[in-house]
């Protein structure tokens, strides 16, 4: 590498700052630690409160950046291999929509993938642009969703001549990702972009064992959640451009738009410092993480009535690769939802695992965890399923999605549209003020500004009358839906 990836030039700069300690006349008001109640000084130590400062001489400017974040976001650039790369303090969530702005600002159309992270529809919001839908398949086995593939985006550019650009999440949540290198091709001969939100997949470019990187398979830029699956604080990510279709203008304007003109250093400095663990160390960190969850995967598939997902689903449902640092794990066969899994596991045994669906829950593996944090889990499940293996009733599987209902209003259309709450019952024929997310397999049966169908109301009552868990709509029960005043 032709830098020098031993550099903090962020966290040295800020470490020269509280050599001189400054009196200090600006914001924040606390002043160092001064200002800090005590008790939680005496909680964490004083010497963080030190890195929370503003713009100065020694510390550059977010939005202008020139010296010492600008030195801290190349040296990021080189490391997962963009052309350009800038910090970002609220989360993948301000980047998606920054990049759903810099594609489709002005109205225009982009495709976007059915189970987009909400982002991507606030970005929508902001820039007035129109979706074109694709919707990933469902892999049967664990009723998840899979990947978007270079046929489906084609498909999509033939009645979409216009459309400016694809968006993908990959690796999803789960881990899994899409064919990024076949669909950047596809863009490409389309003159459209490829974006990719890869806020799970960060760490996926320090092993060969993971998934290829967006980067490196020729996306036009990503966004990372450098907090999610390194060492960097909660909200840190990163934007990596790749590409001449960006216009870097455009972004780094919309970037203004949906960040903080008070950026937190700390989470700058929080991005320089796991930037460089990850190139000193990265490779080791990865692997070892990759080793202790394969480890556990395969202690997990000896345990009955339960399963852990395998490198077999790559294949299937548009699925490319699957990063096994995420753990999938199934109960349902000792007929225990991954919902009722995630309480089960945290009130009786002590042990937080992230997302959850109706058949599955996550365990994401870190290379900050140890062997001690697998055992626990697996002993766990070993304790769950021999409670459980003879009374368990399978749970029932999932049913085929509805097709995806008339879009009438774009998301900014229908944000702005006066709403009225309506009872259910009288719901079909009805332009959506809302939007229902089904789990599983969480993907949205219907979107604001859609209108609902014969198909998705009787999906949806089916699931109404089970009590299945939805995401979305504003009275949980489904008892009532906000729709378009018409
Ligand atoms: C797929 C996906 N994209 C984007 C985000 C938003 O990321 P952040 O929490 O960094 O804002 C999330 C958050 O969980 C996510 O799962």
């Amino acid at each position: 590498m032709a830098k020098d990836q031993n550099k903090t030039p962020l966290f040295d700069s800020i470490m020269e700052y509280n050599r001189l300690k400054p009196a200090y006349f600006r914001i924040p008001g606390h002043r160092y630690e001064r200002g800090i109640n005590p008790k939680w000084r005496e909680a964490v130590g004083d010497a963080i409160f030190g890195f929370d400062l503003t713009e100065t001489y020694l510390t550059d400017d977010l939005h202008n950046a020139s010296t010492y974040i600008k030195e801290a976001e190349d040296l990021a650039s080189e490391l997962w291999g963009s052309d350009y790369t800038h910090f970002l303090v609220n989360g993948s969530t301000c980047g998606n929509q920054a990049m759903v702005l810099t594609v489709c600002g002005g109205g225009g159309k982009i495709a976007i993938p059915r189970n987009a992270h909400k982002s991507a529809l606030m970005g929508l919001i902001m820039a007035g642009g129109r979706p074109v839908y694709i919707t990933p398949q469902i892999e049967p086995e664990w009723g998840l969703h899979g990947g978007i593939t270079p046929t489906q985006v084609e498909a999509m550019f033939k009645e979409n001549p216009d459309c400016r650009g694809v968006m993908v999440v990959s690796p999803t949540y789960y881990g899994l990702t899409s064919d990024l290198e076949g669909i950047a091709k596809v863009c490409h001969a389309h003159n459209a972009v490829l974006f990719v939100d890869e806020a799970h997949g960060a760490h996926t470019y320090f092993s060969p064992r993971l998934p290829k990187g967006a980067i490196q398979q020729g996306a036009d830029m990503c966004v990372q959640s450098i907090h999610k699956v390194t060492g960097s604080f909660t909200q840190s990510s990163m934007i990596h451009v790749k590409s001449k279709l960006v216009d870097r203008a455009q972004l780094e304007a919309n970037l203004h738009l949906v960040q903080s003109t008070s950026p937190s250093y700390i989470l700058m400095t929080s991005l320089d410092v796991a930037r460089e663990e990850m190139a000193l160390h990265g490779a080791e960190m990865i692997d070892n993480a990759l080793s202790l969850a394969k480890a556990a995967a395969e202690e997990i598939n000896t345990i009955p009535g339960v399963k852990c997902a395998t490198k077999e689903v790559v294949g299937r449902a548009g699925i490319n690769d699957y990063d096994e640092t995420r753990l999938i794990v199934s109960c349902a066969e000792l007929g225990i939802t991954g919902f009722d899994m995630k309480k089960i596991l945290f009130f009786d045994y002590n042990i937080d695992i992230e997302v959850t669906d109706y058949r599955n829950f996550v365990a994401i593996v870190t290379y900050a965890n140890d062997k001690s944090d697998l055992d626990r889990l697996v002993a766990a499940l070993k304790d769950i399923s021999a409670k459980n293996i003879k009374t368990g009733k399978p749970l029932p599987g999932g049913e085929p999605l509805p097709p995806i209902p008339e879009y009438v209003l774009s998301p900014r259309e229908s944000y702005f549209s006066p709403k009225k709450r309506i009872p259910w019952a009288e719901c079909k024929g009805r332009i959506m003020g809302e939007m229902i997310a089904p789990y599983p397999p969480g993907i949205p049966v219907i979107y604001n500004g859609e209108r609902m169908s014969d198909e998705v109301w009787e999906y949806l009552e089916r699931f109404r009358l089970r009590k299945g868990h939805l995401q979305g709509p504003s009275d949980p029960t489904l008892e009532t839906m906000l729709v378009i005043e018409e």
